[in-house]
């Protein structure tokens, strides 16, 4: 039993787009007047509408001018917190330093003391309101991570608040332990902190069958890379899956994320270009974090140094309640595409299939056959409005594998 949507005026395949090094428009991939074939939760094929006509056992058109993408990618996100840090965001308009707020107690700590008083169910309706809105947006992966538990109890609660929300979220949840976001007050030694965290909660991560994933804040304020790197090291040998927040306001994090194998190393601000050619030569995708940039008023990440140097490049909106408040992932990759002069192919390949990387997902992030059929449509007749328009043109029609989300 297969259906045939379409036929949309261009789908944007990337279906042969790299995915390390620059991208020129030609690797968009566009079909003009194309179906998608859909067979359950997979593509089928993907070509001209009326050719596949023919083959389909079902057909669902659509109304007027329509281009298709691939389902985007938010793989890093904190999307589970309690509070609010609208007195941070005043601060720091009033010339404030995050780090100092930090410093100060505030900050991370302050999202903490509120997600640690929070109870699950307060919780899980802020990742569902949350999440709900980023599929609206086309959102149809979301990585999340934990972070403002600091302590067994209050992580194992967030990440069981993911685990709880899935039957209750159509985009897929990918979590990811964030444990080591900073180190909680109540331990005066960093280094015994992780080593509490390794005995006492990364087992359980996975008897529980919580997340595979584990991350951490490399940073002098927050974790530096010595100890980081051990704490990483264990983590790998366990079996997880690692990403770092890496070179935010000094450098160091991406070293170890390129030493370490990471799916990922996220921010980048600070890279200089020896980190540059590090996350270059490794497999490691860069992901640029545009929304903590804008939320921080500080430099981008350098994009298109990454991928001019031979990098994958992911963009995503760290949506969290501190740094990146806004959270809206096309708003982000347009403006961070306009500032560091990065191509369409690049921002889209950076929000679909190289953001999938990142998260080690195989099965998503281009239209092409045998991928799970996860679908955004715009209502523009050129795939260019997209970007022009900033997000201010949301998507009309959305598919998660393979149906069609209602209330768009
Ligand atoms: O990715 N830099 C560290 N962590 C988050 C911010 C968390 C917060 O400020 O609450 C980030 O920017
Ligand atoms: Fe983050």
């Amino acid at each position: 039993m297969s259906k045939l949507i379409g036929p949309f005026k261009e789908a944007i395949t990337l279906a042969d787009a790299s995915l390390k090094g620059p991208l020129n428009d030609s690797a968009l991939g566009i079909v003009e007047n194309a179906g998608v074939l859909i067979e359950g939760e997979k593509i089928l094929k993907v070509g001209d509408f009326d050719t596949l006509k023919a083959q389909a056992s079902q057909v669902e058109e659509i109304a007027g001018e329509q281009i298709l993408l691939p389902g985007f990618i938010d793989c890093h996100t904190h999307l589970v917190w309690g509070g609010t840090r609208a007195r941070d965001y005043t601060l720091r308009m009033a010339g404030e330093s995050y780090e100092k707020i930090l410093q100060q107690g505030g900050g991370i700590f302050d999202s903490v003391e509120k997600t640690r008083a929070a109870s699950p169910e307060d919780l899980k309706s802020g990742l569902i309101k949350r999440a709900s809105r980023h599929l609206m947006d086309g959102v149809t992966t979301i990585e999340v991570k934990s972070g403002y538990g600091l302590d067994v109890e209050n992580e194992l609660k967030i990440l069981e608040v993911v685990k709880d929300s899935k039957e209750d979220i159509v985009a897929d949840l990918v979590p990811t332990c964030l444990g080591a976001h900073v180190c909680p007050k109540e331990f005066s030694d960093k280094k015994e902190f992780l080593k509490y965290l390794e005995n006492d909660l990364l087992p359980q991560l996975l008897t529980k069958g919580l997340t595979n994933r584990v991350d951490v804040f490399v940073e002098s304020s927050a974790f530096p890379m010595e100890m980081a790197a051990d704490y990483l090291q264990k983590a790998k040998s366990m079996g997880f899956d690692l990403t770092i927040h890496a070179d935010q306001f000094h450098v160091g994090g991406s070293q170890i994320a390129a030493e370490l194998g990471a799916r990922s190393a996220d921010h980048l601000e600070a890279s200089t270009d020896r980190e540059v050619q590090i996350l270059a030569n490794s497999d490691t995708v860069a992901v640029a974090l545009p929304g903590a940039s804008i939320g921080l008023g500080m430099n981008f990440t350098p994009a298109r140094k990454l991928l001019d140097a031979g990098a994958s490049l992911a963009i995503s909106t760290d949506w969290n309640p501190g740094s990146a408040p806004m959270g809206d992932l096309l708003v982000q990759a347009a403006i961070l595409g306009i500032y560091e002069k990065l191509s369409s192919a690049e921002i889209f390949a950076g929000i679909t299939f190289r953001a999938a990387q990142a998260l080690g997902l195989a099965d998503r992030g281009k239209i092409i056959d045998g991928l799970r059929a996860d679908l955004v449509s715009f209502p523009v007749n050129d795939y260019r409005e997209i970007l022009y328009n900033q997000g201010k043109i949301k998507p009309c029609m959305i598919w998660k594998n393979g149906n069609q989300v209602s209330h768009v």
